[in-house]
């Protein structure tokens, strides 16, 4: 098992050394290597992806990755950018399927801002295609036009194989799961979506044992909140998941629960947790680290397809939970409150 790991920028470096600290706990002779990324590739080598980072990667099996960005970095020219680091290892290992599972820990149901009965047992799978869609389609940029004015282009974007591979992803999910998928798209406005709607209800024919439903993306973020537990495997293109998994991750109580894996086909995969660089909180040893130890949970089941430790690592954390150890963002008066150390030692100590 060769492993890179890419702690990144912000809070990056501090919830990542928790999940290798756990990592290193389950004694199972790792190779682990630690590459820059992000910020911390450009102020290392000028780039937010190094080659010599993406090089790592390449020939790793799996990457953990923390998390990129800084407010300093925002005026730098956008190759430049950390996030651009971020889409570029995306697209260069070709990690077109994104996961997000959003489950509610039962200890954590006081911290969702939803009441309690909408939101206790949630236990979504959000599947998100990840190396398409607007955010990678040309033409794009700022240009002037011909009255003289700027104009801001981008290009939403899929093509039929792009759709397809998602597709199957997904499909192969539900069936592991309720059997139950719901497509989100805006087929009623958008072409691209109009032909996303088309593929879906093809490939299903090639699985019919899933009941496969769609719904307009307005409607899903409003669904999401009104009734989430009508959802279990969603699928959607890049723009529409990078937005509904932020939304789904605030009614398991925190951004900081939620953990990711972004895969190939080939299941080699990078994880991440699902949220930001929170740099505003960067360096106080405050940042919940247990999206990324849970992200390292996906690691064992996606990549290594080793379901034991999967679920050591996962009972380790809803053990934590159930003993009252909380980060600030998921405290609540009465709760043990740790900083992001101490959450993970507890959850070092609840491994066995
Ligand atoms: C995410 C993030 C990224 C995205 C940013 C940091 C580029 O929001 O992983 O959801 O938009 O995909
Ligand atoms: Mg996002």
């Amino acid at each position: 098992m060769k492993i890179a790991i890419l702690p990144g920028d912000g809070i990056g470096p501090e919830i990542t050394k928790q999940a290798v600290n756990v990592l290193k706990a389950l004694n199972l002779g790792a190779e682990l290597v630690e590459a820059p990324i992000g910020g911390a590739g450009y102020e290392k080598h000028g780039d937010p992806l190094p080659d010599s980072t993406l090089n790592l990667a390449v020939k790793s099996d799996a990457v953990l990755l923390g998390a990129v960005g800084d407010w300093k970095y925002d005026t730098l020219p956008r190759e430049k950018r950390p996030e651009r680091g971020l889409l570029r290892i995306r697209k260069e290992l070709n990690l077109f399927a994104n996961l997000r599972p959003a489950i509610l820990y039962p200890e954590l149901v006081g911290a969702s801002t939803l009441k309690a009965d909408i939101v206790s047992n949630l236990d979504i799978m959000i599947v998100r295609e990840l190396t398409g869609d607007i955010y990678f389609g040309q033409p794009r940029g700022i240009q002037t036009n011909e009255s003289g004015e700027r104009e801001g282009i981008n290009t939403m974007r899929y093509s039929e194989s792009e759709i397809r591979q998602i597709a199957h992803v997904a499909f192969q999910i539900a069936m592991k799961r309720s059997k139950r998928l719901c497509s989100v798209d805006k087929a009623n406005v958008l072409e691209t979506t109009e032909l996303w709607r088309q593929i879906m209800i093809e490939i299903s024919k090639e699985y019919p044992k899933i009941e496969l439903t769609h719904m307009y993306v307005d409607n899903a973020a409003m669904q999401l909140i009104k009734n989430p537990k009508q959802f279990d495997v969603m699928v959607t293109g890049n723009i529409f998941g990078d937005i509904l998994s932020d939304e789904a991750s605030m009614l398991t109580g925190s951004i900081g629960m939620l953990p990711s894996a972004s895969l190939d086909s080939n299941n080699k995969g990078m994880y991440e947790p699902s949220h930001g660089s929170a740099p505003d909180i960067a360096g106080k040893d405050i940042a919940n680290p247990l999206a990324t130890i849970l992200s390292l949970a996906m690691m064992f089941r996606y990549t290594f397809n080793d379901e034991k430790h999967a679920n050591k690592i996962e009972s380790a954390v809803k053990k934590t939970l159930s003993l009252g150890y909380r980060t600030a963002d998921i405290f609540s008066p009465g709760d043990k409150q740790v900083t992001c150390s101490e959450m993970g030692e507890a959850v070092i100590a609840s491994l066995n």
